[in-house]
């Protein structure tokens, strides 16, 4: 016996019943399955009595059982939006969330000279220094990342937007010739403690671990590029990093420990520290 065609709607609404565990339920239903149909959210608004082949509704049940399971639609979609810009993801590195946003707003907001030379350390999907490209074309921005698909991924991402960075796999600094270079250099490295409950929640667990987890109860990547980046910062340049929202008074104290200048801590959108910067003047 074949079964009858469901339609757009009636799909949608018995996704959405499975996804009760999800927070976003109805939009992961229909992100998925505008995915398989090639098709808008407006399109599913718009045609709700539509049918859909049986090979799509499989393709969407493949979907839904991945996203029952806790798959994160972003890998699932293999997209994610970040500043406007439509980038792949997969899962050799972190999704690009909003907060990061705020590590591109500050760095916008220095004043850094027309063609500055700025890099973004453990890149992941690039979306940091792809999103200072698209605002900044003069820039000379360069990213560096330890795992070689994130350093594909990235590379894909630059040559879909047709932004001009350059990807280099690197632990760190370590690809770089020790020479004072940079007018910014700007991070968003893995900081949260290998026993945060968080990292059993959600789509956190299907992200890798060498792109969250820090020892040093998070703190000892910050710790590290704290510590090295005055070997490529120019005099008057400024290292830029994104935290966790309870390591802002930490991280202020190993900037000012490591002789940075004007270190302060900027909050995000739920007011809570969450990027820490300061200028390097010299020794
Ligand atoms: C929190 S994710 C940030 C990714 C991306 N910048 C973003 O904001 O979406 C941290 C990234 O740092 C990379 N990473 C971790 N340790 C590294 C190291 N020693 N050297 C270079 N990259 C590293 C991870 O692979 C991961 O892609």
């Amino acid at each position: 016996m074949v079964a009858a065609p469901l339609s757009i709607a009636e799909l949608i609404q018995q996704a959405q019943a499975r996804l009760w565990q999800s927070e976003s339920a109805r939009l992961d239903a229909e992100l998925l399955l505008g995915k398989v149909l090639g098709k808008s959210r407006s399109y599913l608004l718009t045609w709700p009595e539509r049918g859909v082949n049986a090979a799509q509704q499989q393709q969407f049940e493949q979907f839904i059982s991945a996203r029952e399971q806790g798959q994160p639609v972003a890998y699932l979609l293999g997209e994610r939006e970040f500043w406007s810009l439509p980038l792949a993801v997969d899962n050799s590195t972190l999704i690009p969330r909003p907060d990061t946003e705020h590590l591109v707003e500050a760095a916008l907001a220095l004043d850094l000279p027309e063609c500055a030379q700025v890099i973004d350390l453990g890149c992941g999907s690039g979306a940091i220094a792809l999103a200072l490209k698209s605002e900044r074309p003069q820039w000379q921005v360069l990213a560096l990342e330890r795992d070689a698909r994130a350093v594909a991924l990235a590379q894909r991402n630059a040559q879909r937007l047709q932004l001009d960075v350059t990807v280099i796999q690197s632990d760190w600094f370590s690809a770089l010739t020790l020479q004072p270079q940079f007018h910014a250099v700007v991070s968003n490295p893995p900081y949260i403690d290998a026993a945060d409950p968080h990292l059993q929640q959600g789509d956190v667990r299907f992200e890798p671990r060498s792109a969250l987890v820090a020892a040093q109860q998070g703190l000892a990547d910050l710790a590290q590029l704290i510590s090295q980046a005055p070997h490529y910062l120019r005099s008057g340049g400024w290292l830029l990093l994104e935290h966790g929202w309870q390591q802002g008074q930490a991280v202020r104290a190993l900037f000012q420990q490591r002789g940075y200048t004007q270190v302060s801590s900027q909050r995000d959108y739920a007011k809570l520290e969450r990027i820490t910067l300061g200028q390097w003047v010299g020794e």
